[in-house]
């Protein structure tokens, strides 16, 4: 593959932006110095840097944020900072390959909520871990207003109804960590889905966070805001 299309792909810019990168010495591969937008790589695998900053070839990006709160998982967001200012520019110019271009969040989460988001361009990963026939398994840690008690739990593992919809919803796993802790695992994600159940059993939520996905658990070192790149392990515990 051309060295052009090489950083084209990765969302450096269009075909000609990239070229003009390369000619103008901008661009290192595996180490080396190159100045020949034609030259062909073989990019799996490949290490290159652009204007000094590292960037590893990946043909499709799965990313994992640590979401911070005070940010909205939406492109245009109507209050807080959006969670695309959180990526590199190379991660939301992608080229489409989809209905939109760069990487996309795999649902969203609520602005105060932090924890663990997936972000990809691959459009058939996102309806994987979406679709409700797939129960991928989501945990939140769930700071509650009022203490919890025996009943509450027995309650959102048994199923509550919510406003929206006659069938009871029902948490996957429930666990009180300790008096205003729950630990709850749900297969499904509609909107609101936690704050509503917790008020549905008389409770309210004062803080959530997303811990883990699947068996694909937020690493302890990523701080609110950072990102890393997933790869074929971290895929496979989030899909099984
Ligand atoms: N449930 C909620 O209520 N909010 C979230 O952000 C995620 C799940």
């Amino acid at each position: 593959m051309q060295l052009q299309d090489i950083l084209y792909s990765q969302g450096f810019g269009t075909r000609r932006v990239c070229a003009g990168l390369v000619q103008q010495g901008f661009v290192t591969v595996g180490g080396e110095a190159c100045d020949d937008s034609a030259a062909e790589f073989d990019p799996e695998g490949l290490q290159f840097t652009v204007q000094g900053k590292p960037w590893p070839y990946h043909d499709k990006a799965y990313i994992l944020l640590h979401k911070p709160a005070g940010t909205e998982c939406s492109q245009k967001p109507s209050t807080w900072p959006s969670i695309y200012t959180l990526l590199p520019a190379p991660l939301r110019q992608r080229p489409q390959k989809g209905p939109v271009q760069g990487v996309q969040a795999v649902g969203r989460l609520d602005q105060d909520t932090t924890g663990l988001l997936l972000l990809t361009d691959d459009g058939k990963f996102i309806h994987r871990m979406s679709s409700p026939r797939h129960h991928v398994p989501k945990v939140y840690e769930v700071t509650t207003k009022h203490p919890l008690d025996d009943t509450q739990v027995q309650r959102l593992l048994s199923g509550v109804v919510l406003d929206d919809d006659p069938k009871p919803v029902k948490a996957a796993a429930c666990e009180a960590v300790d008096i205003h802790h729950l630990r709850l695992t749900l297969t499904e994600g509609k909107y609101h889905q936690v704050k509503r159940m917790l008020a549905a059993v008389g409770n309210r939520v004062e803080g959530l966070h997303r811990s883990r996905i699947g068996g694909l658990q937020l690493p302890e070192k990523l701080a609110p805001g950072q990102w890393c790149w997933l790869g074929p392990d971290d895929l496979t515990l989030l899909l099984g």
